[in-house]
């Protein structure tokens, strides 16, 4: 075509070009820029989470309230107003949702359009604009006087304090509004509905539209994670992690961070991609030197950067033939719909002719294709900026995720990601290009993000219900220290009474250990260490100090469960097999060496080689032992097993081998304590205080045998249904209610029997109730320990998940709310127990201080991460004169018990002639 042109055309058009595609150059990013900018947005947000403000960061990082994408079954009616997000207009919806019933139903909406004089009027204009014509929306749709509740769509800056609480940080895009800033837009908002008295609208839920955006797209298959606006400003929010959130001071869950990314580059990073046309834009704003971001991208400034480059080109004659028209020179005249008319090839050029007829221009067929590409120019460089954006908040979603390889879903919305021709390929290219590494997928959002502000208020009305109904549940776990005060006297007073062979339910057995070890011990001995979580076998020597003190070899022998809940013949030729395979293993055979015996169960002891068994605990049930000698029965297994010759010198409970073990590094170690499997205790009482032991002078050690206090329903008041369902479907039913309580072996249980209740109630697992979580002992304890001390949920969800139970993020908080209430709990009942020896031992001694130590020992207690200072804690509040320390035992207390044996033979020796 060109070739028919007279050869000064021909050059002048060529002079044309040159000199637009010279302006529009100054529209490049290069990859470089993209990337700096994607990095000092990271940086900025980093520093904004963290609250750093030297040097202050551009972005806000605004925390929402918004704590979980949507589940899709959320469900009801709910009325929602949308400010902000499209020009002066104003939306009102009324919006259905239905659950994972029903088919989806199309939101009924209308659109007013908001007068100059009120977005550049007061605060009170405006709110009495939006809330007339709420009323005038639900008139027409006559829904009567039944309550409504309202989610606000309000797309500005905002510091949210709750759902429902949103101070005005600054007005951006086209809206001045006077006494707004720093105010409640919600109060605002409800005292407007109230001036007009007409419904009984109640505000649920303030979001911002990206936050709407997000949450409306469907969960299925993926949650989105991010929301992404361009519309007349533009803006991102996604899931953080609470604790990156410094506002927050939360540790646990995550929320939904509103970027604000719009005021990016205000202290100048973006100084080297903005051109003339942005100095001049921005200083002609509203809102000058702030919103540099957004006035690179949104739809609100597009037009009005096309009309300066317009105006300059046409002023160097290279457009229009060098004439411009009085709209051309009007601020605004060139809006977002007309780039994107210009731009679109579907169109052809007959819209674009009108587009620039309509603003008074007189476009040549080169002008219009020059005019396209000043519209693609700036155009492309805001999708382009806008992804470097976006793949900064890829980067921070993989960091949180600690993936390599990213599959996220961001949920897009606003007019100019949804309608310009060719911005969201732009940006889509641009993104792969900057983050190669993520999986991005990219989903509209439903109805410009009015069914996601829906979805949030119905969430938001949900939670609260949820809540409501897991406080209720865990209240009674949350004992005070009036509570605890009443335990720790109760168990005082039945301590007494067991010592003086009243009725009582502490039984208070005298052990016939006398005396800490002295050091002086030496010797090879045998142990036996049964009813905790392993049996094992030991062999200790006991050498001085200067030789290295006690060695222990030991080994670990299962005993199935057919043994300990068979005959008790079958468990004791069991225990001296173990015996015999240990001393072949270890060159032992044919050595009769001293043995003494852990045996963690309630003993009534007439020596220290005489235990009777007096019932069994845990999940032990062998017959024919209860009332009978545990070492006779040994002795006769050994008989049994010709060939074998042991000697049992001692029979020791748990708690009294770890205060002897503990006892030998610190003397003072004058208390036993077990929290595992079971729980118990020992301490030294003064001899004269107990009347089942002849003599007055000097101590002897009583396993307290703790785990039946309560037994005859002192504890009552403080048992939940749940413990009462612990116990019911227990092999003990009645038995052992304090260790019920505290122990490895019921606390898992407790815990599935809440989360049961909970997802019964549909506060959990949305309701569904899994096969597993019916199952019984499968929620072991130490899955409370690893619950806790997961910071990250990610091993909460693995060990639900590997359950079979699929958690959301909000069922993992809660499942370890619940761990920690019934974690905390026993914790606290323990310290209780400990509060009441410690203080006797303090009375006993007439003394105004004590200075004792504790030999602790237990899974329970070693492993979890909390247990052991909320012991500490409860101690220290209810024993205030006793300063206790707590020593962990570190070998089992098989090797008190063959101190305890040593103990035995020193004394004998001593005593032969
Ligand atoms: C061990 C003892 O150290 O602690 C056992 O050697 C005792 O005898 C045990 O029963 C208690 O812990 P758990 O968690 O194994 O029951
Ligand atoms: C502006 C607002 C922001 C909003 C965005 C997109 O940047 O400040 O809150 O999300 O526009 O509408
Ligand atoms: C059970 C036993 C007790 C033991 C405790 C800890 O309560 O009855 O003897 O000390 O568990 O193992």
């Amino acid at each position: 075509m060109d070739s028919a042109l007279p050869e000064n055309s021909r050059a002048m058009n060529e002079k044309n070009l040159k000199l637009v595609q010279q302006c529009l150059k100054q529209f490049d990013v290069t990859e470089k820029q993209l990337r700096q900018i994607q990095a000092a947005i990271l940086q900025d947000m980093e520093q904004a989470l963290s609250r750093q403000t030297d040097p202050s960061p551009t972005v806000q990082m605004l925390p929402t309230y918004v704590r979980s994408t949507p589940h899709g079954t959320e469900q009801g009616n709910f009325l929602v107003l949308e400010l902000g997000t499209s020009g002066a207009t104003l939306r009102v919806l009324w919006v259905t949702l239905r659950g994972t019933t029903g088919p989806r139903k199309e939101p009924v909406s209308w659109e007013f359009t908001i007068p100059t004089e009120i977005t550049l009027g007061t605060g009170q204009q405006l709110f009495d604009f939006a809330a007339g014509c709420l009323v005038e929306f639900l008139d027409r749709l006559k829904v009567g006087s039944q309550p409504i509740q309202l989610g606000f769509n309000f797309s500005f800056p905002c510091h949210q304090t709750g759902l429902d609480q949103s101070t005005l940080i600054s007005w951006t895009k086209g809206f001045r509004c006077s006494g707004v800033e720093g105010q409640d837009v919600v109060q605002l908002l409800r005292e407007a509905i109230q001036r007009q008295g007409a419904y009984n609208i109640d505000v649920v839920a303030v979001v911002n539209d990206t936050v709407g955006t997000m949450m409306s797209c469907d969960p299925r298959p993926q949650a989105c994670e991010i929301g992404l606006v361009v519309d007349t400003g533009t803006n991102a929010c996604y899931m953080e992690e609470a604790r990156h959130v410094g506002e927050l001071g939360e540790d646990q869950g995550r929320v939904c961070v509103n970027v604000q990314w719009g005021s990016f580059g205000d202290s100048g990073a973006l100084e080297p991609v903005q051109t003339p046309f942005d100095l001049q834009l921005d200083q002609e704003s509203l809102n000058p030197g702030t919103q540099r971001f957004e006035k690179m991208v949104g739809g609100l400034y597009l037009g009005e950067l096309v009309r300066l480059v317009l105006i300059h080109l046409a002023g160097q004659r290279a457009l229009f033939g060098g004439v411009t028209s009085p709209a051309l020179l009007t601020r605004g005249s060139v809006h977002i719909e007309h780039v994107m008319e210009i731009e679109d090839p579907s169109h052809g050029r007959a819209r674009a002719q009108a587009v620039l007829q309509g603003l008074g221009l007189n476009p040549s067929a080169q002008d219009y294709e020059q005019v396209q590409q000043v519209c693609g120019a700036v155009s492309a460089r805001a999708a382009r900026l806008c992804a470097a954006a976006l793949t900064a908040i890829l980067a921070r979603v993989k960091s949180n995720q600690e993936r390599s390889h990213l599959g996220v879903a961001v949920a897009t919305g606003g007019r100019v990601y949804e309608q310009h021709p060719r911005f969201s390929t732009i940006l889509q290219q641009t993104v792969r290009l900057l983050a190669p590494d993520s999986d991005t997928t990219f989903v509209p959002s439903e109805d410009g993000g009015g069914w996601g502000v829906a979805v949030v208020t119905a969430v938001a009305s949900r939670l609260a219900l949820h809540r409501h109904h897991l406080e209720e549940t865990l209240a009674p776990f949350r004992l005070d220290s009036e509570q605890l005060k009443a335990v720790q006297a109760e168990m005082r007073e039945a301590m007494v009474r067991g010592l003086q062979g009243e009725d009582s339910t502490l039984p208070m057995l005298p052990t016939y250990v006398c005396a800490t070890p002295d050091g002086t011990e030496r010797g090879d001995f045998l142990a036996l260490d049964l009813g905790g979580t392993n049996f094992r076998v030991l062999w200790v020597k006991v050498g001085s100090r200067s030789e290295g003190g006690v060695k222990i070899t030991n080994q670990v022998f299962s005993i199935p469960e057919s043994v300990t809940q068979g005959t008790g013949q079958q468990l004791f030729d069991h225990i001296v097999d173990c015996i015999v395979d240990f001393q072949k293993e270890h060159g032992l055979s044919g050595q009769t060496l001293p043995l003494g015996f852990t045996f963690s169960f309630p003993c009534k002891q007439v020596g220290l080689d005489q235990g009777i068994l007096l019932s069994w605990t845990k999940g032990f049930k062998a017959s024919d032992c209860e009332g009978q000698d545990v070492v006779s029965l040994l002795r006769a297994a050994i008989r049994r097993r010709q060939g074998v010759e042991l000697n049992v010198v001692a029979i020791v409970n748990d708690t009294v081998g770890t205060m002897m073990s503990c006892g030998y590094e610190d003397p003072h170690c004058e208390v036993g304590l077990i929290v595992g499997t079971g729980t118990n205790a020992c301490y030294m009482e003064e001899l004269c205080n107990v009347s089942a032991v002849p003599g007055d002078k000097g101590r002897m050690c009583i396993n307290m045998e703790w785990g039946a206090f309560g037994d005859d329903g002192l504890l009552k008041e403080l048992c939940t249904p749940f413990d009462i369902s612990v116990d019911k479907s227990s092999i003990n039913p009645g038995k052992q209610r304090f260790e019920k309580l505290i122990s490895g072996m019921y606390l898992g249980e407790i815990v599935r029997q809440i989360l049961l209740h909970l997802t019964c109630l549909g506060v959990l697992f949305r309701g569904q109730v899994f096969q597993c979580l019916q199952t019984k002992d499968i929620f072991k304890t130490k899955f409370l320990s690893e619950i806790e001390s997961d910071l990250q949920r990610r091993q909460v969800r693995a060990i639900l998940e590997k359950l079979g139970l699929p958690v959301s993020c909000d069922d993992a908080l809660m499942v370890r709310e619940v761990c920690q209430a019934v974690s905390q709990r026993a914790a606290k009942l323990c310290g209780a127990g400990v509060a009441a020896v410690v203080e006797k031992i303090r009375e006993n001694r007439g003394l105004e201080e004590l200075s004792v130590a504790v030999g602790v020992d237990g899974t329970l207690y070693k492993l979890h991460p909390h247990f052991s200072d909320q012991v500490k804690d409860t101690v220290r509040h209810l024993a205030p004169r006793c300063s206790v320390r707590f020593l962990q035992s570190e070998d089992g207390s098989g090797k008190g018990a063959a101190l305890v044996t040593a103990v035995a033979c020193r004394l004998a020796g001593s005593t032969r002639p």
